[in-house]
């Protein structure tokens, strides 16, 4: 089967090629990206000869409508995996434009043209387009209850507006034409290869590195925390057994408030580094001004995903946080290398800002 991966080089689009040309070894994949700053290549330079034969790197935007089209007829594209998008939250609130660029226009597109192919191929029943999207989209929760499928859209940031825009496409897409797409709806993913930007990775470096620890607010927003390869077995059930027309929730059940999370990182790197006494990094921690439209709390009910596609979770979240600290202190070659001049920028910005309220 040949696959269109979109925004494969980042951090879950890694992880699902890696894991899917594993398990799966009658897929070949075709990756495309833009190499945002979110984006590195060279995360496929260690895959075996096998799997290697059957990769296939493209540099380019899923914008790029002539691109795309030569893409499905030289690759003979049978499904399309939609991982490609802005995705941090903090980026989206000081810089919104992007985004719309990206996770509307760039969807847009992409089904447009996975529309006119589908077509062309005489509408091929075992085609899918399956869309990864996000719980961000649901908005908020108060200190109870979980996100439906049925749950009404209701989007904070410029970055969960623009994901909620993107899956009424999708879901237009089905319902106008026919395309078989499908959604996923998914919570926060940790583990390797993840940006560091996002609070695990970033907390594990500034512990590393004795830097300050920002703490938004006052700690105690929840997220519902999925292991990144838990999400991956998740989008291959959706994409093989999933019903078109379908929006299926997958959720980790594993519900923490960010400060339990950086104590429980403080504790784990200070273990590993040997930090005892005065020297624990939890003195490290900084609470910082919030930020804008912060949603509370965020949890999934992944009982339809669970019931239909017979998916659950396999990690369980204290052991894979440890395997993921584990894989950043082995892989500091990475990190050196994905943290840029612009990233540099980027913490200045967003974090001097905060200092000064
Ligand atoms: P990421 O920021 O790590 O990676 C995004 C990738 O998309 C990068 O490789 C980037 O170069 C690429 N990209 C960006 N714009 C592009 C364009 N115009 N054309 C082609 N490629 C482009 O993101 P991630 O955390 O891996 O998230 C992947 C998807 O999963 C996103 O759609 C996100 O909304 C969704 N999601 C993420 C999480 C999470 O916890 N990280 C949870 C739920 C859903
Ligand atoms: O829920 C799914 C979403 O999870 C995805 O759609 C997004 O792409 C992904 O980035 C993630 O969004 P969050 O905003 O929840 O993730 P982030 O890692 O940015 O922040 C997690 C929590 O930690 C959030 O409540 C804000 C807080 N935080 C974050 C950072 C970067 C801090 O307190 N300090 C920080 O420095």
């Amino acid at each position: 089967m040949n696959i269109l991966v979109t925004g494969g080089a980042g951090f879950i689009g890694t992880n699902f090629i890696r894991h899917a040309l594993a398990v799966r070894p009658d897929w070949r994949i075709v990756n495309l990206d833009a190499l945002t700053y979110a984006g590195n290549p060279a995360n496929f330079e260690d895959l075996a000869p096998e799997q290697a034969e059957r990769y296939r790197f493209i540099h380019g935007n899923i914008g790029d409508t002539s691109l795309i089209e030569q893409i499905f007829s030289e690759e003979s594209i049978e499904g399309i995996i939609h991982f490609a998008a802005e995705s941090h939250v903090d980026r989206s609130i000081l810089g919104p434009e992007k985004f719309l660029e990206t996770n509307i226009l760039g969807t847009f597109r992409l089904l447009d043209e996975g529309l006119k192919f589908w077509k062309n191929m005489g509408r091929p029943e075992e085609f899918r387009f399956l869309h990864i999207s996000t719980d961000e989209v649901y908005g908020s929760l108060g200190p109870d209850g979980y996100f439906t499928e049925n749950t009404p859209y209701d989007p904070s940031s410029p970055y969960s507006a623009s994901k909620a825009a993107s899956d009424h496409f999708v879901n237009a897409y089905f319902r106008t034409y026919d395309l078989p797409t499908l959604i996923t709806n998914c919570s926060n993913n940790y583990g390797p290869f993840q940006f560091p930007e996002k609070l695990i990775p970033l907390m594990i470096l500034n512990i590393l590195e004795e830097k300050p620890l920002p703490v938004y607010g006052d700690g105690k927003n929840v997220r519902d925390w999925l292991y990144v390869i838990d999400h991956c077995d998740g989008l291959i059930k959706v994409f093989e057994q999933g019903k078109p027309g379908e929006t299926y929730n997958i959720g980790g059940g594993a519900e923490r408030q960010n400060i339990e999370i950086v104590y429980l990182l403080c504790d784990l790197m200070d273990n590993r580094l040997g930090r005892f006494g005065k020297k624990e990094s939890r003195s490290l921690i900084h609470f910082v001004a919030d930020r804008p439209g912060h949603d509370f709390r965020y949890a999934i009910d992944s009982t339809k995903i669970k019931q239909e596609l017979e998916w659950s979770p396999h990690h369980r979240f204290e052991d894979a946080l440890e395997n993921t600290v584990d894989w950043y202190l082995n892989h500091m070659d990475w990190v050196n290398s994905v943290r840029s001049g612009d990233y540099r920028k980027w913490i200045e910005i967003n974090y001097q800002k905060r200092e000064n309220g």
